[in-house]
């Protein structure tokens, strides 16, 4: 078994005892209900480059001893930043001793946008298996053709999702992307943390129909996968 917390934006934190894992920890300077010192996990996986997804993954991995785990460009610019990376790429699985994790495509940017613009690659989503349950998280993405051989290729139990719209799909496509998944389980990400990309989750309820059963969280809201 294995239990999903969501953290409030994109972050979401998988548990199976005795592993954990958190995807996208941005958590501080969002309404995220945890604070990152006080989490424990084994990895860090990180979608793409920009701030509300790179987050707090530098102190999480410090504190944890954690590996992250990015796209190649990515992983060696934190790892510059002084935390142990295990690089992979899309479409590329690895058997690590929390789980299994493969990267997927997403629709997206990626480049880190501070002071300047560093190139971090390409953005991805993540498959995580673990505890016999597979999670699928989109990453930051627009919908995709891309999804429908994910959905194809995989027994997904539990998916998050964008909806929040402007940067990455809104409700409607949201929605197209459930279809061509087909997780037992969705949740709705990425929406209501700033201006300009608030959803409404019933609608994405109503747009999903029977495809399969929308699981709206609140930041802090754990549920199996
Ligand atoms: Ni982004
Ligand atoms: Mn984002």
């Amino acid at each position: 078994m294995a239990r999903a917390t969501y953290l409030g934006h994109a972050a979401v934190r998988i548990e199976s005892a005795p592993h954990a894992v958190i995807i996208d920890p941005f958590l501080t300077g969002q309404r995220s209900p945890v604070r990152p010192e006080d989490l424990r996990v084994d990895a860090v996986l990180v979608t793409h480059g920009h701030g509300d997804h790179v987050g707090d993954t530098v102190a999480i991995a410090q504190a944890n001893s954690a590996w992250v785990v990015a796209p190649s460009e990515l992983a060696g610019w934190l790892a510059r930043q002084g935390v142990k990376t295990h690089a992979m790429h899309i479409g590329g699985a690895h058997q690590f001793d929390f789980g299994w994790v493969k990267l997927t495509p997403a629709l997206h940017g990626s480049a880190a946008m501070g002071e300047s613009t560093v190139y971090t690659g390409n953005p991805c989503g993540f498959l995580v298996r673990m505890g016999g349950r597979l999670i699928y998280h989109a990453g930051d993405t627009g919908l995709s053709a891309e999804m429908e051989l994910i959905g194809r290729r995989n027994e997904i139990h539990l998916a998050f999702v964008p909806v929040g719209d402007n940067y990455t799909m809104g409700v409607d496509d949201a929605a197209e992307a459930v279809r061509m998944l087909r997780p037992r389980r969705v949740v709705p990400m990425h929406f209501g943390t700033f201006p300009g990309i608030e959803a409404d989750t019933d609608a994405f309820a109503r747009a999903v129909g029977p495809a399969a059963e929308v699981v709206v969280l609140q930041p802090g809201e754990t549920t199996e996968a």
